[in-house]
């Protein structure tokens, strides 16, 4: 499996010859790696863990661009549907299912999940994290998340070997919390920070999560940065 984080919670994975997106916040993004789009031929899929701007983002766009999946809750296909996306994967909390040889489940997130259209919100339904299963790989993208001790099922039920996790504060865990997380909860042996330094307002520190992680081995990437994992 090859993964290059595009900044905030947005990735490309390579998994199973698929090539998948998550949460693409491209437009707008400050770390979003300028030029990555040019050098992108392909995508199959793209999952989306609830229906925030910085996480949506680009999806109806790149969706129709390269006739691509969206996989994602129910309501945010519907909402991507309407602005003209032809290929739909609709989801809720808890089910899996198997497309192009990836199996995707979709797992609960502490979170919410709305856009604001003329001052009022209008619900995409509940937010969520994702694991992604082939070839004997599994990785978990918390989406935004609080701390919650169920993680532990998440773990136990899909064995992830690789987490997304976000540690950025205010709007999700920081590195305190994602750091339980990862010692209490859940048993990854690569763990990469996400939602982080974008904004101002993301204050959490990398660095200090890494020293609060004792299980698993954390990996701080640069924007555009790929592994192999
Ligand atoms: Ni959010
Ligand atoms: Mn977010």
């Amino acid at each position: 499996m090859k993964l290059t984080w595009l900044g905030h919670a947005a990735f490309h994975i390579e998994l199973a010859g698929r090539n998948i997106l998550i949460d693409p916040f491209w437009t707008g993004n400050p770390k979003f790696p300028q030029g990555y789009e040019e050098g992108l031929s392909r995508v199959d899929a793209i999952v989306v863990t609830h229906g925030h701007e910085d996480h949506l983002g680009d999806t109806a766009r790149l969706a129709t661009k390269y006739g691509a999946t969206v996989i994602a809750q129910y309501e945010i296909c519907m909402w991507v549907g309407g602005q003209g996306v032809e290929r739909l994967q609709p989801m809720n909390t808890g089910g899996a299912i198997l497309e192009g040889g990836v199996r995707y489940v979709m797992v609960p997130a502490f979170h919410s999940s709305a856009m604001i259209r003329d001052g009022t919100p209008v619900t995409m339904g509940d937010p969520a994290g994702f694991v992604l299963q082939a070839d004997g790989r599994s990785l978990y993208h918390a989406g935004d998340t609080a701390l919650f001790s169920d993680m532990a099922l998440i773990q136990r039920l899909y064995r992830p070997q690789v987490g997304l996790i976000p540690i950025g504060d205010r709007f999700t865990m920081g590195p305190e919390t994602a750091a339980i997380a990862c010692n209490e909860y859940l048993e990854l042996e690569l763990i990469v920070p996400i939602h982080w330094g974008t904004f101002d307002l993301l204050t959490g520190d990398p660095e200090d999560f890494k020293a609060r992680v004792t299980r698993g081995s954390v990996r701080i990437l640069e924007p555009g940065e790929t592994i192999e994992v």
